[in-house]
């Protein structure tokens, strides 16, 4: 794993910085596997990311867009982290409609629509079960309490190891949420992070030993890149 933690003066400068290594990780990813794949996050701090992304002149057919996790409500619901990125984003672009693989959330029950999204996710990678595909680049945020994607702590789904997709649990709400493993085959990881209200849960995730059980982000050690873009309130104790 190559990890690289990078503390930026303010948010705005965490968005310019994650739309410039998002960009280049989209070409590289073109350029070397003919297409990008890449799973967003939901939250607040990534939404001027997608406002930016749209801006920009982009291969959208070559472009294939997941999320890491998602709320158990339609997607025009305000909860909904595909109706967030679709407003802020893929609204806004020629993408073909084929391109964008939402998280189900509307099917039988959530363990339903999980195992549907692994499935489809396997159709559209070529796994067979038991084989996890990498997908070239995932965004994600940590809440407060440590959770990442829908792994909140001391929740069933951090135990899932053979699994694409399992359903996660905020509060006693499912979730569909990615599973530690698939985000560990990730050619690049990239987390956002951005609010002095981050800085207890950063202290755990980066100490040389604390439970991952309790702060599920440990949990995320990538085969591929790792990269911690932190804004200064949220990095301040990480700087060197
Ligand atoms: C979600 C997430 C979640 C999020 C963090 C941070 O759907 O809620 O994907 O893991 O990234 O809770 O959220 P903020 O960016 O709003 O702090």
């Amino acid at each position: 794993m190559n990890k690289v933690v990078e503390v930026l003066p303010d948010k705005e400068a965490l968005i310019a910085r994650s739309l410039e290594v998002v960009l280049s990780k989209i070409q590289s990813a073109i350029q070397e596997r003919g297409r990008c794949t890449i799973a967003l996050a939901g939250g607040g701090t990534p939404k001027p990311l997608y406002e930016a992304i749209a801006n920009q002149n982009l291969p959208w057919d070559k472009i294939h867009v997941f999320w890491g996790d998602e709320r158990y409500v339609p997607a025009n619901h305000p909860d909904s982290n595909e109706g967030m990125a679709r407003s802020a984003w893929l609204n806004k672009v020629d993408i073909p409609a084929t391109n964008i693989h939402p998280m189900p959330t509307t099917g039988e029950s959530p363990s339903a629509d999980a195992e549907k999204h692994e499935a489809e996710l396997r159709e559209f990678f070529g796994t067979s079960v038991g084989e996890f595909p990498a997908l070239d680049i995932i965004l994600l945020g940590i809440g407060d309490d440590a959770h990442t994607a829908s792994l909140f702590p001391h929740t069933d789904a951090l135990q899932v190891q053979d699994r694409l997709v399992t359903v996660g649990n905020k509060d006693g709400q499912p979730r569909i949420t990615f599973t530690a493993p698939l985000i560990n085959h990730a050619h690049c990881v990239i987390f956002l992070v951005a609010g002095a209200s981050k800085r207890p849960a950063l202290a755990q995730i980066f100490a040389p030993d604390a439970d991952a059980q309790t702060y599920p982000s440990r949990l995320i050690q990538p085969q591929g890149e790792l990269l911690w873009l932190l804004d200064d309130s949220a990095g301040l104790d990480l700087k060197h």
